[in-house]
């Protein structure tokens, strides 16, 4: 068995690592000390020489070159990590999957005291108050850590592996989890086959002694019932709510049924609902969970791509009417997030696909290791290759995406918020909408309707000076690449317009347009109507007719 030391530096990893080692015959393996042996030089000289990027770059190369894990039961090896190398998502795949992962933790004060006597030299606490600067580190990371089973650090150093060996004798690892943070909307969870443990501490967080898991049949047949099954094991009184599949879970009529069997149930307020489910089922779960009895608590357990990078945080749930899609619904937070990344392996590449789309906007918002992931590895991630799941890509964009949607929803929760606000996120939205509108919500699903949006909102961007003709190119040729948005759509340009303009985004008449300038996006409300005509034709001609680079519906729109 591997085991793993994570923390904050200061927190003794080296030297509780070197004496687990020396107790139980294991190999010691100090990361830090294996890249200053790989660069014939120190930690600081490789900062001062290649910046934090090289360092970051030759710590990846020191995380891979530890190979698979040890499966054996008995200790063969001590890993003690950089306090960043967690940071990585890349690195925490490869090092908390299969690996007995510890988090040696301690309060700042007493770290920065040990900081100060240490004769080893810490670059990114260089010139800094120590404890502030360890405070402000232990804010950052905590959520990297927090996957990895907690022990006192600071305790004298025979406590520290005492402690640390019970956790070796339970054999209880930390599972697959890659990521947990308690956030201002709900606790999040990401790993890999994380769920069953994830949704016990929710219930544990909540100290609840019944739930009510809402779900529907195919989320139902492909997790939801391993999971109820699960929880009744762990004691907890489960019962069960089946919604319609899809969309048509979305209506009164069916939170109404699902009402009354709460109602049947005796659901109290401290029974909560556990939404199984992609989007759909989220939405129509969450809206249930908002109103059964003036709210009750809601856990979200994602089970499509979708709903684990977007729609299960941010706290919107909504149902749909005859005259439009989602306009029926409230806000209201979950307790907690658990998303595991392992219930994506069954669902159909469509549905991969087109929630890439999604992924290529909060790319394009300014997160470049997203677009270079999503260049590298979005094709075997669309096509649901099991390759794409083994290497932590699809964990890798969940992340990103899914923590991206957690800050800006942080910062403006009920988008008041202008372009830092949650209105970025509507970058490529305008069209999208206006697309699956005409379209009657038939035929094409949410994020491929995205990708269209998101190419007429970096042509017109591009058109305007406020999107950089490097990134429009970038952002379409991604989408190419990923086969979004590329092909002629079935509508005529002018019905496109005419769906604009009853845009909820509409204010005082003009539409606001979110636009992309590579690093964060800026919010106008001056768009000429001609350079929008120009952009919905060229959606709707199909990629090969609208090149980007200033041409085609972008350059029809000038002078116009
Ligand atoms: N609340 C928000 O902020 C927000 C954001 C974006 C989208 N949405 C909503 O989300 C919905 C779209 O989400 P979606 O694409 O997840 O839709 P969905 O819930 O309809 O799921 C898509 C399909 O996948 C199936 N499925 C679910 N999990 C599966 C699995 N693990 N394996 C195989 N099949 C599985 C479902 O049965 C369904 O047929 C829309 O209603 C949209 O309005 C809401």
């Amino acid at each position: 068995m591997d085991l793993v030391l994570v923390g904050l530096p200061g927190t003794g990893k080296t030297a509780v690592g070197r004496r687990l080692a020396r107790r139980h015959g294991a190999a010691f393996v100090d990361l830090d000390s294996t890249i200053e042996a790989a660069a014939g030089r120190p930690i600081p000289a490789i900062f001062a020489e290649e910046g934090e990027a090289g360092f970051r770059a030759r710590e990846r190369e020191a995380v891979g070159a530890l190979g698979p894990p040890d499966p054996s039961p008995t200790l063969s090896r001590v890993i003690a990590t950089g306090g960043g190398t967690p940071l990585d998502p890349r690195n925490r795949w490869a090092l908390y999957r299969g690996r007995l992962a510890v988090w040696l933790d301690g309060p700042p004060g007493i770290l920065a005291t040990r900081l100060r006597r240490s004769p080893v030299s810490r670059p990114l606490l260089a010139g800094l108050d120590p404890e502030a600067a360890i405070a402000a580190l232990a804010a950052a990371r905590e959520r990297v850590y927090a996957p990895a089973l907690r022990v006192n650090g600071v305790a004298p150093l025979g406590q520290v592996v005492a402690t640390v060996e019970r956790h070796l004798d339970d054999a209880v690892g930390p599972g697959g989890g890659l990521l947990r943070a308690r956030t201002p909307i709900g606790t999040l969870e990401i790993g890999d086959g994380v769920a069953a443990a994830g949704i016990a501490r929710a219930l544990g967080s909540l100290e609840a002694r019944r739930a009510i898991v809402v779900s529907e049949p195919k989320a139902w047949s492909v997790a939801g019932e391993a999971l109820a099954a699960d929880l009744a094991r762990d004691g907890v009184a489960v019962e069960t709510v089946l919604l319609p599949r899809g969309e048509p879970a979305k209506t009164l009529r069916v939170i109404e049924r699902a009402a009354r069997d709460l109602a049947r149930l005796r659901a109290e307020r401290r029974d909560p609902i556990v939404a199984v489910g992609g989007g759909a089922l989220g939405d129509a779960a969450g809206f249930l969970a908002a109103t059964w009895l003036r709210g009750v608590p809601v856990v979200h357990v994602p089970t499509t791509l979708v709903a684990q990078i977007d729609s299960s945080i941010g706290g919107k749930t909504a149902v749909d009417l005859p005259e439009g899609k989602n306009l029926v619904g409230a806000f209201h937070q979950p307790a907690a997030i658990v998303a595991d990344v392992a219930a994506l392996r069954t669902l159909p590449s469509r549905h991969l696909r087109a929630a890439l789309g999604e992924a290529v906007k909060m790319g394009a918002l300014g997160d470049e290791r997203l677009l270079e992931l999503l260049e590298i590895g979005g094709r075997a991630i669309a096509a649901g290759d099991g390759a794409a799941f083994a290497s932590g890509a699809v964990a890798e964009v969940v992340e990103r995406c899914a923590w991206a949607k957690v800050e800006v929803v942080v910062a403006d929760e009920r988008e008041h918020g202008e372009a830092g606000g949650r209105i970025a996120l509507n970058l490529g939205h305008s069209l999208a909408h206006a697309i699956e509108t005409v379209a009657a919500y038939r035929g094409i699903l949410h994020g491929e309707a995205v990708a269209y949006g998101l190419r007429a909102a970096v042509r017109i961007g591009a058109e305007l000076g406020v999107t950089p003709q490097a990134h429009a190119e970038r952002i379409e040729s991604l989408l190419d690449g990923l086969g979004l948005g590329a092909r002629p759509l079935a509508a005529r340009p002018e019905a496109l317009v005419a769906a604009l303009a009853v845009d909820k985004k509409t204010a005082g008449g003009r539409l606001r347009w979110v636009l992309s300038t590579g690093s964060g996006v800026v919010v106008r409300s001056d768009v000429p109507d001609a350079l929008v005509a120009a952009a919905a034709a060229g959606i709707v001609a199909g990629r090969s007719a609208a090149p980007v680079g200033g041409t085609g519906a972008a350059r029809a729109g000038r002078g116009r």
